[in-house]
């Protein structure tokens, strides 16, 4: 099996924004590209506000590119933010096809438009002529049944474009139940572009069985497996691992609370940030509930700066190493 693969971070709306790529990059290696979270509402001048400008950070991130990712149904609006974005030096834009929120698929948007293959040839016909950027979609087997990805592979093909990735679930199910990798198996030679796999890699020994299970893909996409084991890409890939992991994870927690401190002029919704993340972190601690609940109840900078060393003094490390995802729920 090909050790050349590339280890994409997921996007998370909420977690994985510029501040936490940053600090990211800055103590972890093994991650080849970053997704940003997806952007709405791009209004209809090429200015962006303060907020976006800020998220959408720099085209390289630590030497690693980012691909900002957009959530919409109108080819307009993909088309303003696909040209504000080649104009700013960033490569490539990802459509998010994916996401599975009620109040998001049932406006037809997200997972809800794969039901629709008109509609996303429709869509794809208006902006792959309006523009020029690389653009990539993200997708899931289908929204109501895994039938529907194989209506979407001929139009994808037939805009030829950059990056197909999968996550191997339906909208329905939005992140329970089971992968379907027999599905995203049949996807695999219907695909004439690039193909990433995503879906509940969670451990190096999960990894290794997937990439067994498909030898053909070069590119993996991993989201709440890098949440809650930092260290995963660098175990997966063979690089250096931290000589003491806690340690390191205990530095990089320091650095992303000060620098979204630093980001929200130390307002006190820093700790909302902050304890989501750690919800994602908990889990690779032993006792992760203890964990999660001696940082959940902080209500104030000095109550969760306690409240961390606590965790490091008292909660084993354990990391992500020979866990698979069932022993998770
Ligand atoms: C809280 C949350 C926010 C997410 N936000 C996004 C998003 O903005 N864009 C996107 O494409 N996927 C989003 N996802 C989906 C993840 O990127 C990923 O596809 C999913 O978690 C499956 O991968 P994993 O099993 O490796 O975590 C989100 C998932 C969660 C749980």
């Amino acid at each position: 099996v090909s050790q050349n693969f590339s280890i994409y971070l997921a996007p998370f709306q909420g977690v994985t924004g510029f501040t936490f790529r940053s600090v990211y990059a800055k103590h972890f290696s093994g991650i080849d590209k970053f997704y940003t979270p997806f952007f709405t509402g791009i209004q209809n001048n090429l200015k962006l506000p303060a907020r976006k400008l800020f998220e959408l950070g720099a085209p390289l991130c630590e030497a690693i590119q980012v691909v900002p990712q957009i959530l919409s149904k109108d080819a307009e609006e993909i088309i303003r933010f696909n040209t504000y974005c080649q104009s700013a030096g960033f490569i490539e834009v990802n459509w998010n096809l994916g996401c599975p929120f009620p109040q998001v698929a049932d406006k037809k948007r997200g997972s809800g438009m794969l039901p629709y293959p008109e509609m996303v040839d429709e869509i794809l016909s208006k902006v792959m002529l309006e523009t020029s950027i690389s653009f990539s979609i993200k997708c899931r087997l289908g929204y109501q049944t895994t039938g529907e990805i194989f209506e979407l592979l001929p139009i994808f093909n037939k805009h030829s474009i950059t990056e197909l990735t999968v996550h191997a679930r339906i909208g329905r199910q939005l992140y329970k139940g089971n992968t379907h990798n027999e599905v995203f198996g049949d996807v695999i030679p219907k695909v004439q572009v690039p193909l990433a796999y995503n879906g509940d890699i969670f451990s190096k020994t999960h990894f290794d069985i997937v990439q067994q299970q498909f030898p053909e893909i070069q590119s993996w996409m991993i989201g709440r497996g890098i949440l809650y084991d930092p260290i995963l890409p660098a175990r997966i890939k063979g690089l250096p691992i931290p000589m003491n992991e806690k340690a390191a994870i205990r530095r990089f927690i320091d650095d992303l609370y000060f620098a979204y401190r630093k980001q929200m002029n130390d307002n006190l919704s820093v700790l909302s940030v902050l304890k989501e993340y750690w919800e994602y972190l908990s889990v690779s601690f032993c006792n992760p509930h203890q964990v999660f609940k001696k940082i959940k109840r902080t209500n104030n900078f000095d109550e969760y700066e306690d409240a961390v060393a606590a965790v490091f003094e008292q909660f084993e490390w354990k990391g992500s190493v020979g866990i698979m995802g069932s022993e998770l729920e």
